[in-house]
């Protein structure tokens, strides 16, 4: 009998004779059942003890008529010679030979530390000289990460095709998934699809991350919410091109795969070699999405690599839709005051600030100050930026080159190619090749002289193009698919950068959120999550970033009135409500504002700072809403003492009457008192009465005391919303 792990602790047991090994932590639980030599899944959810020859018997399937003789079975490693005839977990071969494999368990071992309970399990086949090794990691947050090795131990060279990085069996009552996808300035966007007999694949091959393909999807039972019902989030923590896929066979056996995806002919492992998947992070809920992404945040939080982990998270200006290409110093100079008053503290200067930047056809690759626009350096403007107590960033796009710039002229051959074939540009550009090391040493020499001379403390890091021809061009590689290397050589240029300079915090920007990976975030600190800022379409966006990353890492800007991507008209309220949700920042051109708009987004930036202990460090909810046009969603602090939610309005109400809004997370002993922070506007339009206790705060000073279990069972009564106008809450404990 295996016992049952009440404890958080990460916790690891293999019992050899019963052939079943279990891994444990923060209430969640792996049971593998080794038997038959394949490691088959018995149990991924809450801490159970189970009997491993009860369970067997009990598990144990009929074998239907006209199938055969045994039923091959679905495991941590589908392949071909179980007789498995759905999408292996990995295919290959050796000249046209050597293409079906039947790996087998070989040796199993398992440990635990405070951070996880670990297991590693190696499978073997003889004939085809294939070794892989699984690496399991239960982490104290709970989540599930999960990483292949594949050894060639043949003379001859293995060439790879498809290397699952996990391969999960799900249940049969799992029926829906939901992925997520878009385009520029509209990321994230959720589409759930059921799950039927046959294969959802879902193939990244922009090479960068992408808009358009997140390495995320989320599996679980029909109908699955925010709150209610079985799932399971996967991320893969990869930045390049990427497949994810869910297979259900007609007798119902079901399995999730994810994995980088490689073009013909980019792997081959030569006699004795070796490689290694990156890394897929999973976790399991049993009460909808939230507890999965929970895990997830906490995970991610448990890893990230800050110059200073406890420093908050600064109030950013970003110069981009303020100024665009039009680096006047006057103008520069307005805006510095300007955002130093209304309260910003770190000040970032995007593209235009290098030699021959106009406009966006020219000079990328040439990273030298432009010296008719900065005449006396970056000096000026750093001190400055100093003056108003900011910290000062920079924004580059080293991996970017364009065809008109002086390191284009000088290399022509360093760009990502095809000899004999031409490529589309992508925003007049091409990628350099990371993957020759002079290119890398280029641009750690470039960055490395500007982080030197200058006291930058951010780069924002921009990468605007797919990569479509990606090849080297020269060398002995030269015509050979180099996207895979090209990410590696990405994330080493990185840790390069940031072990020279540790102090400075990076950004991952790729024309928005087209790389939001937890792969980009082992090197970088915070991530662009659009150039939409819009409030009406970042609800959304942040909705489906937020599924995977928690607010600290989401760059959320408070944008002008009239949005430069949609041409949507916001109130600044609506704006900052949704901004606040995330790393806050300002994305408008502050010294236009008048003194009294000046004055209200001060406070905006005053309220973020009041919060963000609360925002950054707490745990984050997304609320089942009746209304399809309304979405809720908060944090609660982890005492539960405190919290914040926002309800946001989309559309005309479903009803005339809003209904009453159950929270979560709270306390449910704990008595709290409900504050509203801000009534929208011209309330006297919608409604002739405010729900009763708005109408004690606001008029008779007299704050809604409840206890968490009424707020969260009952929920609260709203006010009428226009579209577009949204409400915050805050909540503390008051007893
Ligand atoms: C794309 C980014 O997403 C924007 O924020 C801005 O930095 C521009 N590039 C600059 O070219």
């Amino acid at each position: 009998m295996t016992t049952t792990d009440s404890t958080s602790a990460p916790h690891s047991q293999h019992l050899q004779e019963a052939r079943w090994l279990t891994l444990t932590a923060a209430g969640v639980q792996l049971q593998l059942d080794l038997d038959q030599d394949r490691p088959r899944i018995a149990h991924f959810g809450h801490t159970l003890a189970v009997d491993p020859a009860t369970q067997r018997l009990m598990a144990s399937a009929a074998t239907p008529q006209a199938s055969l003789d045994q039923l091959p079975p679905n495991t941590l490693f589908n392949d071909a010679g179980s007789g498995f005839a759905g999408q292996p977990a990995l295919s290959g071969d050796r000249d046209g030979q050597d293409w079906l494999s039947d790996l087998q368990l070989a040796d199993v071992g398992c440990r635990h530390d405070a951070q996880a309970a670990h297991a590693h399990l190696t499978l073997r086949d003889e004939l085809s000289q294939l070794e892989v090794r699984l690496s399991l990691q239960l982490t104290a947050e709970g989540v599930l990460r999960q990483q292949t090795t594949l050894s060639n131990q043949a003379s001859r060279p293995y060439r790879l095709e498809w290397l699952a990085a996990a391969c999960l069996p799900l249940p049969v009552r799992y029926e829906e998934c939901l992925t997520f996808g878009g385009r520029w300035v509209q990321e994230f966007t959720e589409t759930r699809h059921a799950i039927g007999e046959g294969m959802f694949a879902l193939e990244n091959r922009r090479g960068r991350g992408s808009h358009q393909r997140v390495p995320s999807v989320i599996v679980g039972t029909r109908g699955f919410s925010e709150q209610r019902g079985e799932v399971i989030s996967a991320h893969l923590a990869w930045s390049g091109n990427h497949r994810v896929l869910v297979e259900r066979q007609f007798d119902g056996s079901t399995q999730l795969q994810l994995g980088a995806l490689l073009l013909p002919g980019e792997q081959t492992l030569a006699a004795g070699e070796s490689i290694t998947t990156p890394e897929v992070v999973l976790a399991w809920s049993d009460s909808g999405i939230n507890s999965a992404s929970q895990r997830q945040h906490a995970a991610l939080r448990a890893r990230l690599d800050w110059p200073q982990s406890h420093k908050p998270r600064p109030v950013h200006v970003n110069t981009w839709e303020a100024l665009y290409f039009d680096h006047d110093a006057a103008r520069l100079d307005e805006l510095v005051v300007a955002a130093g008053d209304v309260g910003a503290e770190r000040f970032v200067l995007d593209d235009g600030w290098f030699v021959g930047r106009d406009g966006e056809r020219a000079a990328l690759g040439d990273w030298y100050l432009d010296e008719d626009k900065y005449p006396n350096g970056l000096d000026p403007l750093i001190a400055a930026v100093h003056a108003q107590g900011m910290e000062f960033g920079l924004w580059v796009e080293p991996e970017i080159v364009n065809p008109d710039s002086e390191l284009y002229r000088r290399h022509p051959d360093w760009i990502l190619g095809l000899p004999g074939r031409d490529q589309p540009l992508g925003r007049y550009q091409c990628v350099l090749d990371l993957t020759r090391p002079e290119v890398g040493d280029y641009l750690f020499a470039r960055l490395h002289a500007l982080l030197a001379e200058y006291p930058i403390r951010y780069l924002k890091w921009d990468m605007n193009r797919d990569l479509t021809h990606a090849a080297s061009q020269t060398g002995e590689h030269a015509g050979r698919p180099a996207a895979h290397t090209q990410v590696e050589a990405l994330y080493a240029l990185l840790a390069r950068l940031r072990a020279a300079h540790p102090e400075v915090e990076i950004e991952s920007c790729a024309s928005g959120g087209a790389r939001t990976d937890h792969g980009i975030l082992r090197h970088t600190h915070r991530v662009w999550t659009s150039d939409c800022n819009d409030p009406h379409e970042r609800v959304h966006i942040q909705r489906g970033a937020g599924r995977f990353l928690p607010p600290e890492l989401l760059g959320d800007h408070i944008g002008p009135a009239h949005a430069h991507t949609t041409s949507r008209r916001t109130s600044l309220a609506f704006r900052a409500s949704t901004a606040l949700f995330g790393h806050l920042g300002l994305e408008l051109d502050v010294s236009r504002l008048d003194h009294d708009e000046r004055a209200v987004l001060r406070g905006w930036t005053e309220r973020y700072k009041a919060l963000r202990g609360l925002l950054h460090g707490g745990i984050s909810w997304r609320l089942d809403c009746l209304d399809p046009h309304q979405q809720a969603h908060g944090v609660v602090s982890p005492a539960g003492d405190e919290a914040l939610f926002n309800v946001s309005q989309l559309a005309m109400p479903r009803h005339a009457l809003p209904a009453s809004q159950p929270l979560a997370g709270l306390d449910p002993t704990r008595r709290y008192r409900v504050e509203l922070l801000k009534l929208p506007e011209h309330p006297e339009r919608r409604m002739k009465a405010l729900p009763a206790w708005i109408d004690a705060q606001l008029n008779q000073g007299e704050t809604l005391e409840a206890s968490g279990e009424q707020l969260m069972m009952l929920g609260l009564a709203l006010p009428v919303l226009d579209p577009d106008q949204a409400l915050l809450l805050h909540l503390r404990a008051c007893d």
